[in-house]
């Protein structure tokens, strides 16, 4: 009998065990800017990204680091340092993370990301709660011999954003009356920005906004049966609807503030889970 395949993510998983013990309920990706948030985290212990086996990131503004700890009193897991396809890195690099807290027990995923808008009523700052995507990156996670250990072949993605989860997020950000509007993800593998041609047909097939991240990590964590909620923050206009053109600092600065805004409607969510 053939020995069954160890996969990296599944070293990844059984160092969290070692270390961390007990799965959270919940892990937060921080993106660009987001990383605040681990300041909220109570009680928590850190691991570098390379003791447990995880690829370290080379975005200025992502360091790389799996926090536990308690946010608003729930137990979960932050990882701090996102991969980005445009990095060069295989896509088995790009979502190992997502796929070892699923094989560590780990039931919900919620990301936040820096997203471009694709039409002129969304402005820098608005907060973007994502229900679609539409994946323009050229590649999937799951190309390659399926790992049936994690989920099937050919998995299901009608409702890749948890649309309960998605309606708590959005009662919640009406309580705290923050503006939170819904739209679908564009991702494309950049690193570039678009050209303008590029913003006006991703708006004609029916995307809000564009980004480079997100979606991978939403395909693996499907696959892997969680459930996934991403809320966006536009950084800036799309390249060609304002005279200024997208650049990385902007994005940076622009979050750091919307911040402001969604780090209490994360933690007001996970204070519910
Ligand atoms: N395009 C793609 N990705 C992005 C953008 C953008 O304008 N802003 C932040 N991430």
């Amino acid at each position: 009998m053939s020995k069954p395949e160890y996969h990296p993510y599944a070293a990844v998983a059984d160092a969290c065990r070692k270390r961390f013990g007990e799965p959270p309920r919940v892990v937060i990706i921080l993106g660009s800017g987001v990383g605040v948030l681990q300041h909220s985290l109570e009680n928590d212990d850190a691991a570098p990204y390379s003791e447990i086996g995880l690829p370290t990131t080379s975005v200025v503004g992502h360091d790389g680091k799996l926090l536990v700890g308690e946010l608003a009193g729930t137990r979960v897991a932050m990882l701090s340092g996102r991969l980005h396809s445009y990095e060069g890195r295989s896509m088995e690099e790009n979502v190992r993370a997502v796929r070892a807290m699923a094989a560590w027990g780990v039931e919900i995923l919620v990301m936040t990301s820096a997203v471009g808008s694709l039409h002129i009523e969304l402005q820098p700052g608005d907060l973007v709660r994502v229900t679609d995507h539409i994946n323009l990156m050229g590649i999937n996670p799951l190309v390659g011999p399926n790992i049936d250990a994690l989920g099937p072949r050919f998995p299901d993605m009608a409702a890749a954003y948890d649309p309960a989860l998605g309606a708590q997020a959005d009662t919640v950000a009406s309580e705290l009356e923050m503006r939170m509007v819904r739209g679908v993800y564009a991702a494309v593998r950049g690193p570039s920005f678009e050209t303008p041609a590029e913003v006006r047909m991703l708006a004609k097939m029916g995307a809000s906004v564009v980004g480079m991240s997100v979606v991978p990590e939403t395909i693996a964590a499907v696959h892997a049966g969680m459930r996934v909620l991403t809320i966006a923050i536009v950084s800036n206009d799309g390249t060609g609807l304002s005279d200024e053109p997208p650049n990385h600092d902007e994005v940076t600065a622009t979050v750091g503030q919307a911040t402001d805004r969604l780090c209490p409607i994360i933690s007001r969510l996970v204070g519910q889970w």
